[in-house]
């Protein structure tokens, strides 16, 4: 029997060595260790022997099962290693090599704007600050001296909430002006801020008109602040946007939160390219803007004798339409790739 054994491991050692492929080798390995293998019959034998030699021969035998698991283990792994280079050499597969690029997003044309203007405004000692979308109409009317009775609250402006008889009355925000209110009762004073986001009125859309839009409020109560400061920071704002010095006029607007109350036109700041924005007026309307109302000032629990401010309002949407001749609003809260893609830096 031990004669038996040690040619089995001969033959055994051989046999894997000269497996060419894993399937091969799969044979090999049930050939003498199977079940039914070789080997496993030999140890069956081992009961006939007389027991003086079984513990020798057992083992042995063991012995002959180690070495051939262990060749059996490494011949795998050569022919694995092997495949492997095989298959990478037939497809031409080269795995160092950097994958398919994502596609890489782009930032919205209202976003760079605003961008651009937190660090403009930011650099001028202005806070960023922010407001809920979902505002109080405390915070959206009440605080900025508009009316109970003023159109804009009703339903074709506004849109509203659905809330408790108990509760206060909510709405999606109208404006940015709200942020102005919070902004004060929550910096203090004394305070210079800015505030871009999301509003939100019930329109009719057109090419004009959206639902969702942009704004960018601005907002400084200090002591003696008065109209020069605001054209100031007005004008800082145009020259951020158009990246010129914009020759500049104020008519009179009314707005119940400042007194007095702007409009700032500029003079068209395409016209010198052939221009398809002003059509031949030359003046172009840009933004709203006046001195803090008395009655805001009290709302935030200041003395309009020892303080002033002004505020502004920028049409951030309006802005990027102007600067990247965007001919419809709609296009901005569309999600279009199309559209989206085309301003990618
Ligand atoms: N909140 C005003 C609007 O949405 C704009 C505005 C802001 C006007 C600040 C004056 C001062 O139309």
């Amino acid at each position: 029997m031990r004669d038996r054994l040690e040619a089995l491991r001969g033959d055994g050692l051989a046999a894997v060595a000269a497996a060419e492929d894993l399937d091969k080798l799969q044979e090999v390995e049930s050939r003498l260790l199977g079940r039914s293998g070789a080997l496993t019959a030999e140890l069956k034998g081992l009961g006939k022997l007389p027991a003086e030699e079984r513990p020798v021969v057992g083992k042995l035998a063991n012995q002959i099962k180690q070495a051939l698991q262990e060749a059996l283990h490494v011949r795998r792994q050569e022919l694995e290693a092997a495949r492997l280079a095989a298959d990478l050499a037939g497809v031409g597969v080269d795995p160092t090599l950097p994958g398919p690029p994502l596609p890489a997003g782009g930032v919205h044309p209202v976003l760079a704007i605003a961008r651009e203007l937190e660090d403009l405004f930011s650099s001028m000692g202005y806070v960023v600050w922010d407001g809920p979308e979902v505002e109080t109409e405390a915070n959206n009317f009440d605080a900025l001296n508009i009316p109970a009775d003023h159109p804009a609250r009703e339903g074709h402006d506004t849109i509203w909430v659905q809330t408790e008889a108990d509760e206060a009355r909510h709405c999606l925000r109208t404006h940015t002006s709200p942020v102005q209110v919070r902004a004060l009762r929550e910096l203090g004073t004394p305070l210079r801020v800015i505030a871009p986001g999301r509003v939100f009125r019930q329109e009719a859309q057109d090419a004009t008109h959206d639902h969702t839009f942009h704004q960018m409020e601005g907002l400084v109560v200090d002591r003696g602040v008065g109209v020069p400061h605001m054209l100031h920071a007005m004008q800082s704002l145009l020259e951020g946007i158009f990246g010129k010095k914009l020759e500049t006029r104020l008519r009179p607007g009314f707005f119940p939160f400042v007194e007095p109350g702007f409009e700032l036109d500029a003079l068209c700041p395409f016209c010198d390219s052939g221009c398809r924005v002003c059509k031949g007026s030359c003046w172009v309307e840009l933004m709203p803007g006046g001195l803090v109302h008395p009655n805001v000032l009290v709302a935030a629990g200041l003395d309009p004798e020892e303080y002033s401010g002004f505020a502004f309002g920028l049409g951030l949407s309006r802005m990027a339409m102007l600067r990247y001749g965007i001919d419809d609003i709609r296009w901005m809260m569309s999600g279009d790739l199309r559209f989206l893609e085309q301003f990618k830096a």
